[in-house]
């Protein structure tokens, strides 16, 4: 696998980088030190997740310099009426002048109220088209745009109208959620895959699963690597696993080639073994295209 994949803006994003959904402040900040002073040369993170300070503080004491590595963030469904302010927000808070990458979190604008509603006053086509406007009017502070959890029908809607194609769609991605329509259709488009959630999320029974500890054991690697090298050798993916833990974020690191014969195999679990780690029930937007989000 290579170590890093073309965006359709000409710049390079890192195939491997530390995913960090469910990673606590008080955790986060060491894990992104350590990761970054340990060779990872990509960072994502979201406002939505609230530990975009967090993760600014262990990017501020990694001592590594801001054009050394590629950092993302999202634009969260609340703030999608104000895209102005929450870019100014999450760059603020990361304590960084640009963003590598700002995904629109999910086709699904919401309000503020606590718990959120759906906003059926918004339309999200309205947020990409303020993201190409923001992207258009400070190529200093977004070098590429793009999106999060879109299904095919969506991204077709979206491309009906956008004047800028997404650079990157991160969507939920591992054998048991193999996605292989968004896959193929984000390669036709020339927009790149970000893989979350490589491993399953958190007590994911595909570490323990017999077909990815067979091929961990012929390498000589963990579980973890294989699935995490899965995403890796597809040509337009890049992939987040997320750790808190030194050692596995250390190993984590580790691709290895798998054959084509174990790439099927691990391609069949899904067939027996389907689920989805993160479909958030949000009444009122229905499957979002996905037929198995609820
Ligand atoms: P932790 O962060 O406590 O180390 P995903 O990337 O699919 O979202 O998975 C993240 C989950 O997998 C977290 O619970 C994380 O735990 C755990 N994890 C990360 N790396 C490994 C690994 N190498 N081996 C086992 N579990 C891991």
């Amino acid at each position: 696998a290579s170590t890093q994949v073309k965006l359709n803006t000409g710049a390079y994003m890192p195939t491997v980088g530390l995913g960090t959904w469910k990673s606590q402040p008080g955790a986060v900040e060491h894990a992104v030190e350590y990761a970054l002073k340990n060779g990872y040369k990509s960072i994502d993170t979201a406002a939505a997740y609230q530990n975009e300070a967090e993760v600014g503080q262990g990017i501020k004491a990694s001592g590594v310099a801001r054009d050394s590595f590629f950092l993302t963030t999202k634009l969260d469904n609340p703030d999608q009426k104000e895209p102005d302010a929450a870019l100014q927000s999450s760059l603020s808070k990361l304590g960084v002048d640009y963003l590598d990458l700002w995904l629109m979190h999910w086709p699904a604008p919401m309000t503020k109220d606590t718990p959120a509603k759906a906003d059926f006053s918004h339309d999200w086509l309205d947020t990409w088209k303020n993201m190409e406007r923001l992207y258009k009017t400070y190529p200093d502070k977004l070098k590429a745009i793009g999106v999060s959890n879109f299904s095919v029908e969506f991204l077709e809607r979206l491309l009906a109208v956008a004047t800028i194609v997404p650079a990157v769609n991160q969507i939920e991605l591992h054998p048991s959620c193999p996605q292989h329509d968004v896959v193929e259709y984000c390669e036709k488009k020339g927009i790149v895959i970000t893989a979350y959630s490589p491993l399953g999320s958190d007590n994911s029974p595909l570490l323990t699963n017999t077909v990815v500890t067979k091929i961990a054991e012929k390498y000589g690697v963990a579980p973890a690597n294989i699935l995490i090298s899965l995403q890796a050798n597809k040509p337009n993916v890049t992939v987040l696993p997320k750790s808190v833990t030194n050692t596995r974020i250390l190993s984590n690191a580790q691709i290895v080639d798998l054959n084509a014969e174990e790439i099927a195999e691990l391609e069949e679990i899904d067939k027996t073994h389907h689920f989805r780690a993160c479909h958030p029930d949000w009444t009122g937007f229905g499957s979002l295209g996905f037929p198995d989000c609820k």
